[in-house]
């Protein structure tokens, strides 16, 4: 089965093509990060507009460097949500109008259960049940995945996603968006040590998370300030990102150890953190789990995911 997938959530025009024999055919990806970079985060209405200009020239494009046809195409899997309204309705449209000229079915996606399920598509040892901690800029959650279509969220964000406090912080400090990329380069060169910066509700017995606080730490630091130098940023970085990635690994492994569960899987952009991936290793010998990422382009946004999550719901 040939599948199309569409993804236009957030702030990445993506479309692709998935065979259920062949695997992944053509992955075509627009980033907007241009777009929203002076305004240090997703501006829905340019988000939402820019998605119109380029879907038909990626449709185009993803077409030409494959050696398949729209009529080859069985299914048009495009993402329904979560997501910015306007974004997803340029998907949904778009789908919808394909669909329409071109006599094919259509399903939706869930974009969560895309991230979840993306490791499929280069693991095919990994085995339910297990654990998802999808960590993005809109998202902060661990799911437990009991099968395909049966999960529970064993625990999400009261406020702030882990990304979108990464993205705030790095823009309270001057930095451009995505901060996320920016404050890991920039911790390198700074001491973690410096700046006590709180774990907030760390120690509560549930797996909610909570970043807004963190976040204002960040702000009080800059305030206290008189000039914000480079050396300075780096010490924050380095303390921030100390902070975060240390409340991600104690709550996975709270939910770890209180479920008995053996498999973690890791997406969003966030999971690309290599402090968070140093943590995560140490955490995987300690438990003796298993941790596994999906290479970078398929832990953020993507339509390959999209495309092969339809493959799969209609496989079953
Ligand atoms: O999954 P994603 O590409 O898009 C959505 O938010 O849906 O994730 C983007 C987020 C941004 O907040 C960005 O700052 C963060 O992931 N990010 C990182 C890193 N790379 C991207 N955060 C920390 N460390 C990174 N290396
Ligand atoms: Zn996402």
């Amino acid at each position: 089965m040939l599948v199309l997938g569409i993804e236009t959530s957030c702030d990445e025009t993506g479309l692709a093509l998935y065979d259920s024999e062949e695997g992944l055919l053509a992955d075509e990806l627009y980033s907007q990060i241009d777009i929203h970079q002076d305004y240090g985060g997703v501006v829905p209405e340019l988000a939402s507009r820019d998605h119109a200009d380029r879907v038909l020239p990626l449709l185009k494009r993803l077409l030409e460097k494959s050696t398949k046809c729209l009529d080859d195409i069985d299914l048009i899997a495009y993402t329904a949500g979560p997501g910015l309204k306007g974004c997803l309705l340029v998907g949904s449209t778009f789908a919808r109008a394909l669909s329409y000229v071109t006599d094919k079915p259509i399903i939706s996606i869930n974009h969560i259960e895309a991230h979840l399920l993306a490791p499929f598509m280069e693991y095919s040892d990994l085995s339910f049940p297990f654990f998802g901690l999808l960590i993005s800029g809109g998202h902060t959650m661990i799911i437990d995945a009991k099968s395909i279509g049966e999960y529970e969220i064993m625990g999400e964000t009261l406020d702030d996603a882990v990304g979108e406090a990464f993205d705030k912080s790095a823009k309270l400090m001057g930095l451009d968006y995505p901060g996320g990329p920016l404050i890991e380069k920039l911790a390198k060169e700074g001491i973690s040590g410096s700046y006590k910066f709180p774990r907030p509700i760390l120690n509560k017995p549930n797996c909610d998370f909570s970043f807004s606080g963190l976040k204002t730490s960040v702000l009080y630091a800059v305030q206290d300030l008189d000039k914000i130098t480079e050396p300075v940023q780096a010490d924050i970085s380095a303390s921030f990102q100390h902070a975060a990635t240390e409340v991600l690994v104690k709550k996975i492994s709270k939910a770890l150890i209180n479920t008995g569960r053996k498999g973690i899987v890791l997406a969003g952009g966030v999971a690309a953190n290599k402090l968070l991936r140093e943590k995560m290793s140490t955490l995987q010998k300690s438990l003796n789990i298993t941790a596994l990422y999906p290479p970078i382009a398929h832990c953020t946004d993507n339509a390959a995911m999209i495309a092969y999550l339809g493959s799969l719901k209609t496989d079953q």
